[in-house]
């Protein structure tokens, strides 16, 4: 009887835990839903975009690509900037403050070179060179796009140019 205890006790313990570490999982891989290979695709048909102030801006009309960005968002950068953008460990990025942007371009080497001091991933070599223009493209168009968020952090910086 007691032997019984000392074997079915512990095994008990460990099917819960096993439970529970797999459902996280679960939510986890729901959470973390990336691109579709044709979503990459299109991506890397655009050929080699530039990073520059023209390509970032010009994109942040195409709706194809900004929906593909909403997903890599959310699996990327949600975790600290929260799901819509309006900040969490990292800042509120719908808001008008900026802490290290100042203007088109810097979105995308903001998000390239990240801030390892402060927290933030460089996400160059995680994303690819196409990806990482239209995040910043992205990211531009969730200035404004939610009224309430993370207490604003930085400077209030100019308006970006109308798309
Ligand atoms: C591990 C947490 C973390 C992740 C993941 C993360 N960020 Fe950040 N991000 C931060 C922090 C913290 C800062 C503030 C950096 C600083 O103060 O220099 C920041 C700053 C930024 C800035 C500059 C904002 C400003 O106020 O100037 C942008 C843009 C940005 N992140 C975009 C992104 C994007 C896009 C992704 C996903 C591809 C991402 N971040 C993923 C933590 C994160």
């Amino acid at each position: 009887m007691k032997l019984a205890f000392v074997i079915i006790f512990p095994l008990c313990i460990i099917g819960v835990f096993t439970f529970l570490v797999m459902n996280d999982q679960g939510a986890q891989n729901e959470l973390r839903q990336e691109l579709s290979s044709t979503q990459r695709q299109a991506i890397e048909q655009l050929g080699p975009l530039v990073p520059d102030y023209m390509t970032i801006q010009s994109y942040r009309s195409n709706a194809e690509m900004m929906r593909s960005m909403d997903i890599l968002f959310r699996a990327q950068c949600a975790s600290c900037h929260a799901p819509l953008g309006t900040g969490q460990a990292g800042p509120n990025l719908c808001d008008e403050y900026y802490l290290i942007v100042d203007n088109i371009p810097d979105l995308y080497t903001s998000i390239a070179d990240g801030s390892i001091s402060k927290g933030m991933v460089p996400f160059r070599g995680i994303l690819t060179d196409n990806e990482l223009i239209l995040m910043a493209s992205y990211v531009a168009n969730l200035r404004g796009s939610a009224k309430s968020g993370k207490v604003p952090e930085g400077k209030i910086i100019a308006p970006w140019p109308k798309k």
